[in-house]
C-alpha cells in the first residue's frame, strides 16, 4: 500500500531563544482590568498570558535577521543598510522612489500632509484606524468603500477585502475628480476582517484611477499574506510566486505606504514609496522635519537591515503556507463549534462577530469590547475591538480581533486559546455591555476609559 502523505503542516522553524510568560489567576485579573479602566491596551503585558492584541511589531526575528542587525551601518547619512532596504524593496514593490520612516503611520502622515486637504476625500477598500485619522486630521474625509460581501461577516467569498469598484466610480463622478488627490488600496484588509483583495480587483480600482488620472496608493502591510491568499483562491495564479504576485500587483499602483511590523517582518519600521519624482522631493523634505535624514527616517541602521531581510523571508512560500494555515487551525476550531467568526479566516487574524456572538448587547454600549474582556478574564488572553469603540459612527461592524503574531505562539497555544473562547462561548449570556467615562479627540480606543453598563 503506498504510503500516505503527511498532511500535518508544522511551524517552520524550531527554537532558539524562549521568553517566559505569565500566569494569573482570575480575581488578579479582575483587578487589573479594572484598573486599566475596561480597556485592555492600558493593561500591563506582564499581566497577559497569550497576546494577540496585534500582530504589529510583536512577531520573532530569525537568525538571518539578527545577523543583520550586526552588519546595521550607523552612519548618519549614505547609510550601506539604506542601500539594503532600498534594493529589496525597488526589487518587490517596484517603485522608484523608497523613502524609510519609523512605522506605517509616519509614511501615512507625510504622504497625506503633502497631499490631502480640507475638501478633498480618500476613498480606500477599508481604512485602518491610523489611516483614517491620519486623513482627517489633514482637514479631508477619509470614504471606506469596502465590496459589499465584505460587510457580511457569514458569507465566504474568497476575496472580501475587495474594493467597491461601482461605488469608486460613483463617488468620482458625483464629488468630481479634483476632490480625489489619490485612492487607496489596503491589501489585506485588516479593519475588514484581514480579507484579501483579488488581483481582479485591484486592476479594477487601477483602471478606474488611471482612467480619472488619479494615483493609487497601496497600504502594503500585509502584501506577502494577500499574494498567498491570490495564489490559493484566485484562477490563474496557482503557479505563480508570492514575489511575482506582489510585483504584478504594486505594477498597478503608483506607491504605497508600509509598516514593516507585519509582513516586513520587523519589531519596528516602515516606508513610503513613490513614482512621482516631486512628491517624493517634498515628502522628503517633510521627512527631514520630523522623522530624520531620508537613508535611515527614524530607524537606526540595523532596524533598516532587518527590515530588508524580513521582506525576503515574508516572501518565502514555506513560511506563507504555515503562517496561512495556523491562523485558519484558529478559526476552524471555533467556527466548528459554532462561535460566528468573519468567513473564511484571512492573513493574520480570526475575527469574532460580537454582534453575533452577543446579541444581547447593542453596539452601543460595546459587545467587542464586552468579548474582548472577558477573554482576558477567562484565560489572560489579550485581543483587541474592531468596531464602535474604534470608529464610533463609522463602524459598519464589532468584531473582535485575535491577531497571531508573526513566529511566536505554537499549536499548543492556539489549543488553549480555542479551549478559552469556547468556554465564553458557553455562558455568553452573562456577559453585559460597558459604557464609555472617558475618551480622546482622535484614535479613542487606545486611551478610552469605560464601566460596566449595569452599575
Ligand atoms: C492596514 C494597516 N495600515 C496601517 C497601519 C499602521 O502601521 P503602524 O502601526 O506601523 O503605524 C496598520 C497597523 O496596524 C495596519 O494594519
Amino acid at each position: 500500500m503506498p504510503a500516505m502523505p503527511i498532511r500535518t503542516i508544522i511551524e517552520p522553524f524550531r527554537i532558539k531563544s524562549v521568553e517566559p510568560i505569565r500566569w494569573t489567576t482570575r480575581p488578579v485579573r479582575e483587578q487589573r482590568l479594572m484598573a486599566a479602566h475596561y480597556n485592555l491596551f492600558l493593561l500591563s503585558a506582564d499581566d497577559v498570558l497569550i497576546d494577540l492584541l496585534t500582530d504589529s511589531g510583536t512577531g520573532a526575528m530569525s537568525t538571518h535577521q539578527w545577523a543583520a542587525v550586526m552588519e546595521g551601518d550607523e552612519s548618519y547619512a549614505g547609510s550601506r543598510s539604506f542601500d539594503h532596504l532600498r534594493r529589496v524593496v525597488q526589487d518587490i514593490f517596484g517603485y522608484k522612489h523608497v523613502i524609510p520612516t519609523h512605522q506605517g503611520r509616519a509614511a501615512e502622515r507625510i504622504l497625506f500632509s503633502v497631499m490631502c486637504r480640507k475638501g478633498h476625500i480618500v476613498p480606500n477598500n477599508t481604512h485602518f484606524d491610523t489611516t483614517r485619522a491620519n486623513v482627517e486630521f489633514t482637514g479631508a474625509q477619509a470614504v471606506d468603500l469596502p465590496s459589499p460581501q465584505g460587510l457580511d461577516p457569514a458569507a465566504s467569498f474568497p476575496f472580501k477585502g475587495n474594493m467597491d469598484v461601482a461605488g469608486l466610480e460613483n463617488l468620482i463622478e458625483h464629488e468630481g475628480r479634483e476632490r480625489v488627490p489619490l485612492v487607496m488600496l489596503t491589501v489585506t484588509n485588516n479593519s475588514g476582517g484581514g480579507q484579501p483583495v483579488s488581483m481582479q480587483n485591484a486592476r479594477a480600482v487601477s483602471q478606474i484611477c488611471r482612467r480619472h488620472g488619479i494615483p493609487l496608493y497601496f497600504d502594503a502591510c500585509r502584501f506577502a499574506e494577500n499574494a498567498y491568499l491570490i495564489k490559493q483562491r484566485e484562477p490563474g495564479y496557482a503557479e505563480k510566486s508570492p514575489r511575482a504576485i506582489a510585483r504584478e500587483m504594486f505594477a498597478l499602483g503608483d506607491g504605497c505606504t508600509m509598516s514593516a511590523k507585519k509582513d516586513g517582518m520587523a519589531n519596528i519600521g516602515g516606508f513610503l514609496c513613490t513614482n512621482d519624482d516631486l512628491l517624493a522631493q517634498q515628502e522628503k523634505d517633510l521627512l527631514i522635519l520630523t522623522e530624520g535624514y531620508p537613508t535611515y527616517g527614524g530607524l537606526a541602521g540595523r532596524d533598516l537591515e532587518a527590515v530588508a531581510v524580513g521582506l525576503e523571508e515574508a516572501l518565502d512560500e514555506d513560511y506563507l503556507r504555515y503562517r496561512i494555515v495556523s491562523t485558519a487551525y484558529l478559526g476552524e476550531h471555533i467556527s466548528s463549534a459554532g462561535v460566528p467568526i468573519v468567513q473564511p479566516p484571512g492573513g493574520h487574524a480570526i475575527y469574532i462577530d460580537a454582534r453575533a456572538f452577543l446579541p444581547h448587547i447593542p453596539p452601543a454600549q460595546f459587545p467587542g469590547v464586552a468579548l474582548a474582556n472577558e477573554l482576558y478574564l477567562e484565560g489572560g488572553i489579550r485581543s483587541v475591538e474592531i468596531g464602535t469603540l474604534m470608529f464610533a459612527d463609522a463602524a459598519k461592524m464589532d468584531l473582535v480581533r485575535l491577531a497571531i503574531p508573526r513566529r511566536v505562539y505554537t499549536q499548543s497555544h492556539i489549543d488553549y486559546v480555542v479551549e478559552v473562547i469556547l468556554q465564553v462561548f458557553a455562558r455568553r449570556r452573562e456577559l453585559r455591555g460597558l459604557r464609555l467615562t472617558y475618551q480622546a479627540p482622535f484614535l479613542r480606543h487606545f486611551t478610552a476609559q469605560l464601566e460596566p453598563a449595569w452599575q
